[in-house]
């Protein structure tokens, strides 16, 4: 890969922001200065930008606490995009969200430009957990949480096997492994009920940061990261 493009994708600079580090010197690659921006980086080499090593990223994950008036799309001619809630630096990565949230939803949103990690994630065979937070319009029996959890007829299916928790009288936690249309509406809708206020909270044992206000959003660590390469190498 061409040094420029190392150093802009590696600290989210532009390319021309890139060729002024490069052409100040301020950037070394193994050691030594670096002063032509199309020079050749090998796998493994150690560049650093102002003192300070920088690494290549193939790709980016975003845990975006996501708001309500946001559709999860990458664009839409009507509605605000959860794109436009990121710093604009980020177009360059071309970031897209795993999986849909209603406008109306909100939490834990992953976005990443990795698709096959992507789709490891969506795909109903890997019985991959995403967990659910909602406050329902009426009380809910213990009775229809079993049949949550059963598997309930939403229409044009049967849900699959499903985890629920009682949080309240009328409030419960519920994990599914698919990702139907609506389903969590459509699955309160058929134990007559109504969903009034949804959040995602995990994306398996990846939790959403207590620490993101809506609107908020920030890189996944490593940990994290490695925890979704784990999670499908594992099905
Ligand atoms: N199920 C729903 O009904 N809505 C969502 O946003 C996510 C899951």
């Amino acid at each position: 890969m061409r040094l420029d493009k190392f150093v802009s994708d590696a600290a989210a600079l532009t390319r021309s922001e890139s060729r002024k580090a490069i052409k100040s010197n301020r950037v070394t690659v193994d050691g030594t200065v670096a002063k032509d921006v199309a020079m050749h980086i090998p796998e493994n080499a150690s560049v650093f930008l102002d003192g300070e090593e920088i690494f290549y990223k193939k790709f980016v994950y975003i845990m975006l606490n996501k708001p309500q008036g946001y559709v999860s799309a990458t664009e839409d001619k009507k509605q605000k995009t959860v794109l436009e809630l990121l710093d604009p630096s980020y177009a360059r990565y071309q970031l897209f969200p795993v999986g849909r949230l209603d406008i109306d939803t909100e939490g834990f949103l992953l976005l990443t430009n990795d698709g096959e990690t992507a789709h490891n994630l969506l795909s109903p065979n890997k019985n991959f957990g995403k967990t659910y937070f909602l406050r329902l319009e009426k009380d809910i029996s213990d009775e229809e949480m079993n049949l949550l959890e059963k598997g309930v007829d939403i229409g044009d299916c049967v849900t699959k096997e499903a985890k629920a928790k009682r949080i309240s009288s009328n409030e419960i936690e519920l994990t599914i492994t698919e990702g139907k249309f609506h389903q969590i509406k459509r699955m309160a809708k058929a134990v007559g009920n109504n969903v009034v206020y949804l959040k995602r909270l995990s994306y398996g044992e990846l939790y959403l940061d207590k620490k993101l206000e809506i609107g908020e959003y920030r890189p996944l660590s490593d940990k994290e990261t490695q925890y979704l390469y784990n999670v499908h190498k594992k099905k």
